[in-house]
């Protein structure tokens, strides 16, 4: 029997899991993986709760994964707290954390990557070329190891949920990949644990990610359909608040991830930002009535 009174449940490292694992499938008890790279919020607690009556054992892997980081990003500074990360996952319904070591999930000369050719290469994959596959590898050696039937991912960070459904499908994961909403602060900002890193003024301005979409959004039920005219808005609201660099502003088709001319169908509607020292990003898809 797992325990689950809040804080007490077990954090397991590779092996422990790996064995744990065998064990629950030798008892015929399936499990279903969150994966997240840890200082939970709303976001991820939301992720777990869904996860909860997918299958009866639910594991959340904390794991802030080197591979999915440029040289230049926030790897080393990127926010940790494991023990308020397992109060907050058992409290939302989660059985076992798995959280593995950096030399456990990669020892010295390790060289085996996974790659999603196209899907990477649009939206976040310009700016970030590697990052996708550091998450598809990580996410590959997380269900080998932790042997899911079932994983649970947020649709913030949409480009990622596509990547790892398209790896589950090639490769013949025989992983169901579950998609959740995104949990959203009162005035409307995308939960993220990099929101953090934003002072008083960056918040602020990081209102302007949702606020734009919400333009581009409005001007497309209003019948707008040249898609360039809709990017353009949504540009604009970015720019037009302190201090924002804009990334990428995608109006894009929401299966292949590639730029629309002229929007006729349900559209992906996706932003990154640099504000300050955070890279945020947000996306909503529409549906033209
Ligand atoms: P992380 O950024 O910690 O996010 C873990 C999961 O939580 C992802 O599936 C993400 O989409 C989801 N999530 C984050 N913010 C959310 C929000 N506001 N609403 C709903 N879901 C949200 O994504 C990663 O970690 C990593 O790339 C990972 C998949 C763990 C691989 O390293």
């Amino acid at each position: 029997m797992i325990s689950n009174r809040a804080g007490d449940i077990p954090i397991l490292g590779r092996q422990e899991m790996v064995e744990r694992s065998a064990a629950l499938r030798r008892e015929g008890r399936g499990i279903v993986l969150v994966p997240t790279m840890g200082y939970l919020h709303e976001g991820h607690l939301s992720l777990i709760r869904a996860a909860r009556p997918l299958r009866p054992v639910v594991v959340v892997s904390i794991f802030v994964n080197p591979t999915q980081f440029g040289p230049d990003e926030d790897y080393q500074r990127y926010p940790r707290d494991m023990e308020r990360d397992r109060r907050l996952a058992a409290g939302a319904g989660a059985d076992i954390i798995f959280a593995p070591t950096e030399e456990e999930m990669y020892p010295e000369g390790y060289q085996t990557f996974v790659k999603v050719e196209e899907l990477s290469r649009h939206l976040c994959g310009a700016s970030r070329p590697v990052h996708f596959r550091g998450v598809a590898t990580v996410v590959l050696k997380l269900f080998n190891i932790a042997g899911p039937e079932a994983a649970v991912f947020g649709e913030k960070d949409y480009q990622q949920l596509a990547v790892i459904r398209r790896m589950a499908r090639d490769l013949d994961l025989g992983v169901e990949i579950v998609g959740c909403p995104i949990i959203r602060e009162e005035d409307g900002l995308a939960m993220s644990s990099r929101n953090e890193y934003l002072s008083p003024d960056e918040r602020l301005s990081a209102l302007s990610l949702n606020r734009s979409l919400e333009a581009g959004r409005e001007m497309i039920l209003g019948g707008e359909e040249d898609a360039g005219i809709v990017r353009e808005a949504i540009r604009e609201v970015i720019e037009g608040a302190e201090g924002t660099a804009v990334d990428y502003v995608s109006v894009a088709d929401p299966v292949n991830l590639e730029e629309l001319d002229r929007v006729t169908g349900p559209t992906l509607l996706a932003v990154a930002v640099k504000i300050g020292p955070a890279r945020l990003i947000d996306n909503v898809v529409v549906t033209p009535g």
